[in-house]
């Protein structure tokens, strides 16, 4: 049994099933109490909702009613931005596809208000009104929406609170779901709003299953509209490596494909024996990477190193350091096979990495650095002459050399590493920013030592958790993680000082997809639970509320339902399965 598959399984025995604990009684088979209650309570927070937050995920920082009249959406409107200015009319393009599910027609986008009487304004200007760069103002009277911002993104989120003041069915799907000339109507209002995390991310794990491009850009999509900014894009492993790298062909032509899956629970010996695999382009990659950049999404590449390396050994196992088969593997878990340190394989990591940089240029490349076990670097005659060359204490140093080289050849390109807390281990790497998913101890430590820090613990954030019953689910790789212990978790841990603090950039939520075989099984497990992590990583720490977020949820899963979100059903209408 593997640390991970342990880790998990401890989350499962400490697990609470069935209903949400403000919803349970004692007597489950009284239906009247299982119904009323949450009825009552919805009703309740659903009209407070309606009057003070427009049901908004995440949750705006101010919104303030006006005593005006509302804004009436119609025909005869138009869109007044800067035209010259690409991006502008890039935004502008989104509004107006937005709203053409209520008016059916596309609205002009024009640099003047005339002849329209009534328009929606995009603008870019140096407001201070709100936190910069992310913030966004937004204000509602009769005869305008007015968004304005400092920055593209800002203006961005302005739109993305707009979809959502839109009724829940437009913005979100085929127009033909609306009713023609409806006219839906915005009350008078005026929103202050700007992220409270610089990082607010999802991760995608495409090497257990392999998911194809355009799902990867509707994940992209559903991750925008949430305000979240942070694509953490999980290419390689053990069970099959996702990228092209054209200096090393192999990488996809055997590493992207493995002879059968485990589909049965973790030890069942249950295979598919179907051949399982795919990857992506540079073509596609590219394209991914841009459609990313139009929705303000930074993708962050893992290329994992010096463990989870099956698939390329597999490939290349003049890279490992015994002459032996390697395979991509068919199973889950953690495998003793790992890159050795010699010098070819230094050449051969910094290869690929000169490709992944042309292909991603944000600032961040994930190492891994997770799950690298050392009993192969212990019997291996290279890896201790590099111990005793380095004068290093042991095998932890070893890694923590090896990650310090890679990192010292990304910064010399102007790039930062990320790890999996394990880099702490054996000394962290000077500038490593570190994703902590053992719990939260290695991100303390490392805000600790100044390092910045991206919280994923394990037993909140990881996504690949159940939800509900294990007995009413599709299969799961285990654990318990249902949509309120999300919505209530606290990034910051409040042992750190307020100077420690600033080091949590922000927060992720995990998508490991051992048993996650397609888009819509990873949907089911992402969504809603990505919802609730969207306003812990936007939402000011005292405007949350859970109740109040699950009545708001009432709309919003009208609005994934327009999306065909496959997402799980669990808190909808607060009824459980
Ligand atoms: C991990 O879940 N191994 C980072």
């Amino acid at each position: 049994m593997t640390k991970r598959i342990l880790f998990r399984s401890f989350h499962i025995l400490n697990s609470k099933f069935y209903i949400p604990s403000q919803f349970t009684t004692h007597d489950k088979n009284n239906h009247m109490l299982r119904f009323l209650f949450p009825a009552l309570i919805l009703s309740l927070t659903l009209i407070q909702s309606a009057i003070a937050f427009q049901s908004i995920i995440p949750k705006p920082v101010e919104i303030k009613h006006t005593d005006e009249a509302d804004f009436r959406i119609h025909r005869n409107m138009a869109i007044v931005t800067d035209t010259e200015d690409e991006k502008l009319n890039r935004l502008a393009g989104m509004v107006r596809d937005l709203v053409y599910p209520s008016t059916w027609t596309f609205l002009p986008v024009s640099d003047t208000f005339a002849p329209k009487d009534t328009v929606i304004i995009l603008e870019l200007t140096g407001t201070d009104a709100v936190p910069q760069p992310e913030g966004y103002t937004l204000s509602v009277d009769p005869s305008a929406i007015r968004i304005q911002a400092s920055s593209y993104a800002g203006l961005f989120y302005g739109i993305q609170t707009l979809r959502q003041l839109l009724p829940s069915e437009t913005g979100f799907n085929d127009p033909s779901l609306m009713p023609r000339n409806t006219e839906p109507s915005i009350p008078a209002m005026e929103i202050k709003d700007h992220p409270r995390f610089e990082y607010r991310g999802m991760h995608l794990d495409v090497a257990r299953h392999f998911f194809p491009a355009d799902f990867v850009k509707r994940y992209i999509d559903l991750m925008a509209m949430h305000k979240m900014n942070r694509f953490h894009w999980h290419l390689t492993e053990d069970q099959g490596w996702r990228i092209e790298i054209k200096k090393y062909p192999k990488l996809t032509t055997i590493g992207a494909w493995r002879d059968s899956t485990l589909i049965g629970n973790y030890g069942s010996g249950e295979y598919d024996g179907i051949r399982h695999g795919g990857f992506y382009t540079q073509e596609e990659i590219r394209e991914i990477v841009s459609y990313a950049a139009e929705r303000y999404v930074t993708i962050i590449p893992e290329i994992e190193m010096p463990g989870h390396s099956s698939a390329a050994l597999a490939a290349y196992p003049e890279f490992g350091c015994f002459d032996k088969e390697y395979k991509v593997q068919s199973t889950w878990g953690v495998f003793e096979d790992i890159y050795c340190p010699k010098e070819e394989t230094f050449g051969f990591l910094e290869d690929v990495l000169t490709e992944v940089m042309e292909l991603f240029p944000g600032t961040y490349i994930h190492i891994g650095g997770d799950e690298a076990p050392k009993k192969q670097w212990q019997q291996s005659e290279i890896a201790q002459e590099v111990i005793k060359r380095e004068g290093l204490a042991d095998e932890h140093e070893l890694q923590s050399y090896f990650i310090t080289r890679i990192e010292q050849f990304l910064n010399a390109n102007g790039r930062q590493i990320i790890g999996w807390d394990e880099i702490l281990e054996g000394g962290l790497a000077p500038q490593a920013t570190v994703m902590s998913w053992r719990g939260e101890a290695g991100g303390i430590e490392a805000a600790q030592m100044k390092h910045d820090v991206v919280m994923t613990p394990g037993g909140t954030n990881y996504f690949d958790h159940y939800q509900a019953d294990p007995s009413s689910e599709p299969i799961a790789i285990g654990g318990y993680t249902n949509l309120e212990d999300i919505y209530r978790y606290e990034p910051v841990p409040d042992t750190l000082t307020e100077e420690e603090a600033k080091y949590i950039l922000g927060a992720q939520g995990n998508v490991w997809t051992e048993y996650m075989h397609t888009p819509d099984k990873v949907e089911y497990m992402a969504y809603p639970r990505a919802a609730a992590l969207a306003e812990v990583v936007w939402t000011p720490a005292e405007n949350k509320n859970w109740l109040e977020f699950w009545a708001r949820m009432q709309t919003h899963f009208k609005r994934l339902d327009a999306l065909g979100v496959n997402y799980g059903p669990h808190y909808n209408r607060g009824i459980k399965n």
